[in-house]
Formats: C-alpha cells, sequence, structure tokens
C-alpha cells in the first residue's frame, strides 16, 4: 500500500467526558465493533474512581491498566482505527490535554441524566481552541434524564457548540422505545443488550407513514413526527466540511452498555471524522503525505517494576514512514537514535512492529531520553507545536527528606518531570525547588514513586499560590526590571524559561500593571 493509502485508512481520535459517563463501556463497545476484543468486560477501566483521591496506591494499580489501554486499535469497514485514552479525572487533566494534540477528532460523552459537567467543559474547552472535530454521544438514554432539546442547549450553550442532531431519541428511560437516524431516515427499535445486527433497522422514508404509528404507538410516533420537524427547523443541515473545520457537531443518542446507537455513531464517525490531519512545528506545517518520517513525543508512562527504569514513550507519527531499527535525530538531544522494538497496542495486545504511518501511536522503549514534547525526524531540526504546559493549580515547596539521597532524588524529580507528572520551578532569590501540579493527588503520587522508584525521601512545605505565568519582553530592560523589583516572585521552569509566581490574581494583576511592556501567559507556549 502507498503512503497515501495508509494514510486515508487511518482515523485517530480520543473519547472525551465527565468521569462515569460511560466512556470505559462506550470503549468497550467500539472494540467488540472491530473484533479487537471477544467479550465485554474486556476494556478494564483505568479511571481513578472518586473514591481514591486519597489512595496513591490504588493509582498505581490504575497505572499498569492504563498502560495497556494507552491506545486501542481496531480495523473496521476497512478502517484502522486508533483510540486513545484520556484519564477523565480531574488531577490529571493536563494528562489528556497533551493526549488530545495527538488525535485528529474527538468524540465527547455526555450522561443523559447529568447533562454537560465540569470536566466535559474544560476537555470541550482545549478541542476548540485546536478546532479538533467533535461529535456527541449522549449515553445511558435507558434511563431518565433530561429533555433532548434541553440537552442540546446545554451541549451549545456550556460547550460552544453548534448541535447537528443526527439521530433522536423515542423516550427515555422505561419509555425508551429506540432512536430515529435522521440522516439515513431509518428507525431503529431498542431492545437491551442488542446485537445492533443490520437488518434490525427499519427504513421509514416518510415519518407520515402509518407504519410508524404501529411500531411506536400513535401518541409517541407523534412527538417523534414533531420533534423531528423542529430540528429540521431548527438546527442546522449536516455539512462535513464545518464538522471538519470544527464548526458544527453531530450529536447521537443512545445506550452504551446495550450496545444502542453505538454502531450509527461509529458508521458515521467511520464516513466523516478526518484522516491524519497536517501538524504545526516551530518552522513549518508537516503534511502527513511527506515522505520523510517526523514524530512526536505526547506521553511518557514508566515502568512498574522499580527495577527496571525504562519507560515507553509514545509518539505521535505525523508524516513520512517510521521503520524499526532506522536512525533518526531526536531533535532536542541533537543525537541519532534507532529502536529495535516498537510497540503498538490492539486493545489488551502489544506488538513489534516494522513500520508505521501517521495517525499510529507508537510505544518507543526509553532509558530516559525523552521528555513530552519532544521531535524526532530523518534530520530536520524541528519543534511541534500544541504541546505546552499550563500553569498548574496548586504548589508545595519540596524539600530533601534524606541528605544522603540528593542525587536520587534530584534525578528522580528530573524524570517524573519529564514524564510530565507535574511541574517544577525553581526559585531565583533561593534557588528553593517548588512542584506544581493540577490536583493534590499528584504530590501523593510523587512523593510515593520517588521513594519506590529511586530510593530518595521527599516531603513538602505549603505554598500559597495562585498561578505561575510564563513571562516574556521584546525589551530586555523592561525583564531585567522585573528580576531586580520581583526577583522573590521569579522562577525558571524545567526548561529555564522565566515564569512568574503569583500569589493572588490581585498579584499578577499589579505586575501586569506596573512592568506594562512585560507580557504574562498562563501557557508555556505563546
Ligand atoms: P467512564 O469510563 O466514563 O468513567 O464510565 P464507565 O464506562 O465506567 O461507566 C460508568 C457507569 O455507567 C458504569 O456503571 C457503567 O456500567 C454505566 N453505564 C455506561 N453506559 C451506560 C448506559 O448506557 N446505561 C446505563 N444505565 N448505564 C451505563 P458502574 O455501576 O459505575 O460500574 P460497573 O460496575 O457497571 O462497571
Amino acid at each position: 500500500m502507498s503512503l497515501v493509502e495508509e494514510i486515508e485508512k487511518r482515523k485517530t481520535f480520543g473519547i472525551i467526558s465527565h468521569p462515569d459517563a460511560g466512556k470505559t463501556t462506550l470503549t468497550e463497545k467500539l472494540l467488540l465493533f472491530g473484533g479487537a476484543i471477544q467479550t465485554a468486560g474486556a476494556v478494564k477501566s483505568n479511571k481513578i474512581k472518586k473514591h481514591a483521591t486519597s489512595d496513591f496506591m490504588e493509582i498505581e494499580k490504575q497505572r499498569g491498566i492504563s498502560v495497556a489501554t494507552s491506545v486501542m486499535a481496531f480495523e473496521y469497514r476497512d478502517k484502522k482505527i486508533n483510540i486513545l485514552d484520556t484519564p477523565g479525572h480531574k488531577d490529571f487533566a493536563e494528562d489528556t490535554y497533551r493526549t488530545l494534540t495527538a488525535v485528529d477528532s474527538a468524540i465527547v460523552v455526555i450522561d443523559v441524566a447529568k447533562g454537560v459537567e465540569e470536566q466535559t467543559e474544560n476537555l470541550v474547552r482545549v478541542c476548540r481552541t485546536r478546532s479538533t472535530p467533535m461529535i456527541v454521544f449522549i449515553n445511558k438514554l435507558d434511563r431518565e434524564g433530561l429533555d433532548g432539546f434541553d440537552l442540546l442547549d446545554d451541549v451549545e450553550t456550556k460547550l460552544g457548540m453548534t448541535a447537528c442532531p443526527l439521530s433522536w431519541p423515542i423516550g427515555m428511560g422505561k419509555r425508551f422505545q429506540g432512536v430515529y437516524n435522521i440522516y439515513e431516515n431509518k428507525l431503529r427499535l431498542f431492545s437491551a443488550h442488542g446485537k445492533q445486527q443490520q437488518d434490525d433497522t427499519i427504513e421509514i422514508t416518510n415519518l407520515e407513514d402509518a407504519s410508524l404509528d404501529e411500531l411506536l404507538g400513535e401518541s409517541a410516533a407523534n412527538e417523534l413526527r414533531e420533534e423531528v420537524e423542529t430540528i429540521r427547523e431548527v438546527y442546522p443541515q449536516f455539512e462535513k466540511s464545518e464538522y471538519e473545520k470544527g464548526q458544527l457537531n453531530p450529536v447521537f443518542f443512545g445506550s452504551a452498555i446495550n450496545n444502542f446507537g453505538v454502531k450509527e455513531m461509529l458508521d458515521c464517525f467511520v464516513e466523516i471524522a478526518p484522516q491524519p490531519l497536517p501538524r504545526e512545528t516551530d518552522v513549518r506545517m508537516i503534511e502527513p503525505t511527506e515522505n520523510k518520517f517526523t514524530g512526536f513525543v505526547f506521553k511518557i508512562h514508566a515502568n512498574m517494576d522499580p527495577k527496571h527504569r525504562d519507560r515507553i514513550a509514545f509518539m505521535r507519527i505525523c508524516s513520512g514512514t517510521f521503520k524499526r531499527n532506522t536512525n533518526y535525530l531526536h531533535v532536542r538531544n541533537e543525537k541519532k537514535m534507532k529502536f529495535s522494538n516498537p510497540t503498538m497496542f490492539m486493545a489488551s495486545k502489544k506488538n513489534i512492529v516494522d513500520d508505521a504511518f501517521p495517525g499510529d501511536i507508537v510505544g518507543l522503549y526509553d532509558a530516559g531520553n525523552f521528555k513530552i514534547g519532544d521531535a524526532l525526524s530523518e534530520g530536520e531540526k524541528i519543534k511541534f507545536k500544541g504541546i505546552p504546559s499550563f500553569s498548574p493549580e496548586q504548589f508545595r515547596y519540596i524539600n530533601n527528606a534524606d541528605p544522603m539521597k540528593s542525587k536520587q532524588l534530584n534525578k528522580g524529580i528530573d524524570q517524573l518531570m519529564d514524564e510530565g507528572v507535574a511541574q517544577l520551578f525553581t526559585k531565583l532569590d533561593s534557588n528553593r525547588k517548588i512542584i506544581g501540579t493540577v490536583g493534590a493527588l499528584q504530590f501523593d503520587v510523587i512523593q510515593y514513586r520517588l521513594e519506590n522508584e529511586y530510593g530518595a525521601k521527599c516531603n513538602y512545605e505549603s505554598l500559597l499560590m495562585h498561578k505561575a505565568c510564563w513571562v516574556r519582553s521584546k525589551t530586555p530592560e523592561a525583564l531585567e526590571e522585573l528580576k531586580s523589583r520581583r526577583r522573590n516572585n521569579l522562577a525558571i521552569d524545567k526548561d529555564g524559561k522565566l515564569v512568574y509566581l503569583a500569589e493572588s490574581a490581585w498579584t499578577l494583576q499589579m505586575a501586569q500593571e506596573n512592568h506594562p511592556e512585560v507580557e504574562f501567559f498562563t501557557s508555556s507556549e505563546f
């Protein structure tokens, strides 16, 4: 197959949702359709349950599971589909944001009873800034929930999407009778744990057809007619190009656990979801069809076994063909590297691959050479954009609790930061180290892993901090002035970039007012 054919075959996407909306269940049903797994229950949930917020042993267990579920690939209708797993837990949001840099589209799962929830809002916001095409799946229609139109309103107002319902539910909960596929004018009647065979569907080209009354009962049939008419009047018609630009969002209704409405969505997804898209670098756009290989690392996973320090770096291939045992340039290190065991994941199976194509995710065994965001190429010096660090939410000083082990501590901190577990800031005035995280959970993870994997002990000191802002100025004098006047608020991040640590929104505002020639950014990419 030619490179272009390989690219056309691929669809790489992520499923995003608030925890418990049904992401794991939906993933599993998709894998079942693709024949990648044979039985339900084969995909272990890698979510960290709500009760585990302070239980980091649970996180360690989950880490093991999440390696296997990081990428799940399957074939469906001659397409190769790569699903990238995204942790739903808020404390791991940064991990999810980074994973979303490696997808070309996303499916957003919403619980019919809960509507749009906080974490969905955050994740969709990230996708929207990148114009990622998104399809919405409203799940759990077998339960009572919000009215369909209210849900569409929610999707539009809270997620800033333009909803385009392509299926519509007939009742819900106990009254749930099925979905009407607006796109294809087909009716599918609900059966719990249905097999979703092709012949389950009833083609209704005209909703006025009297057979609809027989199938659904007169009142439900009339309700459906009215609702579909309203949809056709109020909501835009589906336009693939609008969806591809991230400006129109198809909405489907169903019940993942009952495997209902999933196939409609998958069939539509396969038809409309984009193939691997170009990626932007600091130098130029990289087209997937370019012959020369390029890729970037978006996730690093440490080995669960503390005796083996090796890690798996997950790389998204952006262009050309990646080949096993071939020398590539590690752009940041300016070093040639080759990989003898690049791995791809098919559900829970790992396979060594000889070559991989744009859109594919390859696991590279790494002895500590990679950092998140690192690029590999055939020689070109590029840095991919869109893999920033964001300002952490929580900050603590980290102290060495065992002076005999300072080397181990520093090494451990360095490696955990490369993995993207948290961010490290070193203060300009005192050289003290500050760890910044999205949630409190990571502090426990770091302490536990430093001890278990690096034999180092640390403790924390609380620190009231509002935000870390990356700063820059066109006038060097303005930066020097900031450094001399606000030295105790300044720090260096892991890449040597200057960061302003603001105790409160007010101090940040004051700093901005007092230093008008300095720009403050809450993400490291500007
Ligand atoms: P997540 O990955 O988004 O966190 O959600 P997950 O798939 O684990 O689903 C969360 C809960 O919702 C699970 O129940 C799951 O069985 C249930 N669920 C998923 N889809 C549907 C659906 O279409 N209808 C109904 N009624 N429930 C659904 P749980 O009790 O938390 O877990 P489990 O014991 O069933 O695994």
